[in-house]
């Protein structure tokens, strides 16, 4: 038996649905912990796409568990629909629980994500605008609603009249906008509440009595280190905690009960949203990385900013996250490029760094500074074994694990479930 935590090593969207899809065949529980809606999944499974934000990969098998704990927000509308599509696609969401003490992203979040997006002007962080911020600013103002409250009228009625009351002031006192009204979103709510009911559960409990009798657990996450509130390019980052001691802190699980972690990284990196990104290409290669790639964002469809690989992010990621494995996603993106860059370490104001800096000006004065490798022009969609890789593709791989001192266990070299090469084996 083994508890695994998959976390993004880079700005997130690294392939983590797919990667967690690939692992949760040999899971029997598989669990997020943090974020919401902003999060956006493609999982290719027979042949199927399936994009998933809010409900844990997992679920497109049958017979797994599939948790949402507490570490999460969850906009009620955006689960029901979810949940909806996937019972029209004929999955089963049975075994699917909710922690009461997750939070709930209610209208007004999304309204607020707006206000704080446009009154930043040109300093936006770029959010998905789906109310993440807003809902966990409210979590730690202890003003926020959970899932305990949403499913229970009487609790649900007070809180809201409360918390309502002060949002609506500042909604039409501040900023110039309009109020909601308490009943209609009450009833709403309500509403959303009774759907709800049948899916909340102690996840705490759960995931605890499955350790207890030795199943295997996959702990998913959302986003990545580099977006993590604490640890990632503060203030362009999200409001939760993509690092992997999120996943105990996310569902009641104590950090000693954590075996392996395992990082995802693209073979290239991207991001979306703004703030500084020292291997950004603006040019034909980035392009090549964004068209092969497919890099435009799950939730929002904006084109992805796209960029080499960047191993002082993922020593950096190493370190926060006590990675104990690496899976390199989109290998395959890579194929037919003459001469690949991989960034070692950034020139900062004259001085050579090796360490990942604390703010977002030194980020945005550091120049890459590469090392240069041959690339391959094979077609590597179809390959399953490490030794059928051309030769420059698994040693480009080779430098990516002793530049971020991490070993690789997962290779993926395309969307589909099968086209992964699996190294090691982690249950
Ligand atoms: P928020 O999470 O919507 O508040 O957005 C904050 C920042 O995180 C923005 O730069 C978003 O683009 C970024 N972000 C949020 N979720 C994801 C994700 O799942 N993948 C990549 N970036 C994300």
């Amino acid at each position: 038996m083994a508890t695994v935590v998959l976390i993004g090593a880079q700005w997130g969207d690294e392939g983590k649905g797919k990667v967690t899809d690939y692992l949760a065949r040999n899971a029997d529980l598989v669990v997020r912990y943090q974020g919401g809606n902003n999060a956006g999944h493609t999982v290719v499974a027979d042949g199927r796409e399936y994009k998933l934000h809010l409900i844990p990969s997992g679920i497109l098998y049958s017979d797994k568990q599939c948790l949402i704990g507490n570490g999460v927000v969850l906009d009620p509308q955006v689960f029901l629909r979810e949940i909806n599509g996937l019972i029209e696609q004929g999955i089963s969401v049975e075994k699917l629980k909710i922690s009461p003490r997750t939070h709930v992203i209610m209208p007004y979040h999304l309204k607020m994500d707006a206000i704080d997006e446009e009154r930043r002007g040109t300093n936006k962080i770029g959010t998905t605008g789906r109310g993440i911020g807003p809902a966990y600013t409210d979590k730690a103002s202890r003003v926020g609603i959970r899932i305990a409250e949403l499913v229970d009228p009487e609790s649900l009625a007070e809180v809201l009249e409360n918390v309502l009351a002060e949002k609506n002031q500042l909604f039409t006192e501040y900023h110039d906008s309009t109020a909601f009204d308490y009943k209609e979103m009450l009833e709403t709510y309500i509403e959303y509440g009774q759907k709800l009911a049948p899916f909340v559960a102690d996840v705490s409990i759960l995931v605890n009595d499955a350790i207890k009798e030795g199943r295997n657990i996959l702990f998913e996450g959302a986003q990545g280190t580099l977006l993590d509130l604490d640890h990632g390019t503060y203030p362009y980052v999200t409001s939760s905690h993509p690092v992997a001691a999120a996943a105990c802190l996310g569902t009641g699980v104590g950090p000693s009960k954590i075996d392996k972690v395992i990082g995802i990284a693209k073979a290239y990196i991207t991001r979306v949203g703004e703030g500084p990104f020292p291997t950004e290409l603006n040019d034909e290669n980035g392009e090549y990385l964004r068209r092969e790639g497919f890099e435009f964002g799950t939730t929002t469809g904006r084109p992805r900013r796209c960029g080499w690989f960047d191993a002082v992010i993922s020593r950096y990621a190493a370190r926060i996250n006590g990675l104990d494995y690496l899976a390199v996603t989109k290998l395959d993106v890579l194929s037919g490029l003459e001469k690949i860059l991989i960034c070692n370490e950034y020139q900062l104001d004259g001085k050579v760094i090796t360490e990942f800096p604390t703010t977002i000006k030194e980020l945005s004065r550091c120049k890459p500074v590469y090392q240069e490798m041959p690339g391959w022009k094979e077609d590597i969609t179809k390959i399953r074994k490490l030794e059928d890789l051309p030769a420059n593709a698994r040693k480009y791989l080779e430098k990516i694990s002793e530049l971020s001192g991490v070993p690789v266990a997962i290779i993926g070299v395309g969307p589909g479930r099968d086209q992964t090469l699996m190294l090691k084996n982690l249950y």
